[in-house]
């Protein structure tokens, strides 16, 4: 089994205090992951764009200690936050077989994401991986035969059980989490740096988010990946993602971004759907949300510029668009959608390679 190669055989703990920091990114998925097994096991394979801008950044403060147990605080912005902790107390609990140093140390965990906090931006995937990585630092500084690719698939895996899409998060600029028979190395356990041909069109390819509803989630990642179970049309969106997935590498490889709007774009209303149709039902676009999205596609069309968007479990929309020609789109998105947005308020990002370690 895969997973093996994850458990430390010959742990000896050999650190004093000290403390790690890490950055990672947010990501955004064009291929979608909604549905899972048992052990964050995903239904179907993803594919998402690495994102820059929207980042949490994790120190990691240790000090041996020999009670038995878990030890550790949780502070975001600076202040004590305990609202966390129980969800830490998960993880921990998840990961511990694979992290057998987890109970030898007293952490303190400061962390802040670069995104505010009531912008309806999920943190799930930047917070869980950045956590992630700073473990994988303390296992690395131990083991120093850990190579780099093992410690990336093992950030990526660990950051899996904390949140499914989290696996996306560690490397870029495009990542894949899930088996697709077409994608060599692809794999339920971790994601991997798509390795496939690009086209240059893709390189810092710009997202946009629109913050149209900044409340909490309407529904939580647990409750939607659960509502897949019983789902009329679960096996048929199953089948139906992994198509995408093989249609994607075609389109990263041609650069058609005409065929790549469109893709994207049923991929994230497919998404919606299957919440529109699940039991009990989630209607989480709101009227601005489809006023967006049908000024992007009349924009598209008017134009002939290739913009697009896509949607995660929310009421934001994500705005896509390349690189060349960006100042362009910035305009339309400034002058014709921003007025859709709480407050105006939106954050430009692009795609980027994933985490690094603050020094
Ligand atoms: O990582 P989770 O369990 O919060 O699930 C995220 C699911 C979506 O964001 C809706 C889609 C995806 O693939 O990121």
């Amino acid at each position: 089994m895969l997973h093996h190669r994850f458990i430390v055989c010959n742990h000896s703990n050999t650190l004093s205090s000290g403390s790690v920091s890490w950055q990672s990114p947010s990501n955004i998925a064009l291929v979608k992951y909604w549905g899972k097994y048992d052990g964050q096991i995903p239904a179907n394979a993803s594919l998402s764009f690495t994102l820059t801008n929207c980042f949490t950044q994790t120190t990691l403060d240790f000090e041996p200690k020999s009670s038995s147990g878990f030890d550790f605080k949780v502070f975001l912005d600076g202040e004590r936050a305990h609202s966390f902790e129980p969800k830490i107390e998960v993880f921990f609990n998840r990961i511990a077989p694979y992290l057998p140093f987890l109970e030898d140390f007293k952490f303190t965990i400061r962390t802040f994401n670069s995104f505010p906090h009531s912008s309806g931006i999920a943190s799930s995937a930047s917070g869980l991986s950045a956590l992630a990585l700073c473990l994988m630092d303390l296992e690395q500084q131990m083991q120093p035969a850990v190579t780099e690719s093992y410690f990336f698939e093992k950030s990526s895996f660990l950051s899996r059980l904390g949140s499914g899409s989290a696996a996306r998060s560690p490397e870029g600029p495009i990542v894949v989490w899930g088996e697709h028979p077409e994608i060599e190395d692809s794999n339920n356990l971790f994601g991997i740096r798509y390795r496939g041909p690009v086209h240059e069109v893709f390189s810092q390819y710009r997202d946009t988010v629109l913050l149209v509803d900044t409340g909490q989630k309407e529904v939580s990642s647990t409750l939607g990946h659960s509502l897949m179970k019983d789902h009329p049309f679960a096996e048929q969106r199953f089948k139906q993602a992994q198509n995408h997935l093989s249609e994607m590498i075609s389109v990263l490889e041609t650069g058609d971004l005409f065929r790549f709007a469109d893709l994207v774009e049923r991929e994230a209303l497919s998404l919606h759907a299957m919440m529109l149709t699940s039991s009990p039902s989630f209607i989480l676009m709101k009227p601005n949300t489809l006023e967006i999205l049908e000024r992007i596609r009349n924009f598209r069309s008017e134009t002939q510029i290739p913009v697009c968007f896509t949607l995660d479990a929310g009421a934001n929309v994500h705005v896509l668009y390349p690189k060349a020609g960006a100042e362009t789109v910035l305009g339309f998105i400034k002058k014709k959608l921003t007025p859709f947005c709480k407050n105006g308020k939106f954050i430009e990002d692009e795609t980027g390679e994933g985490a690094k370690k603050i020094s």
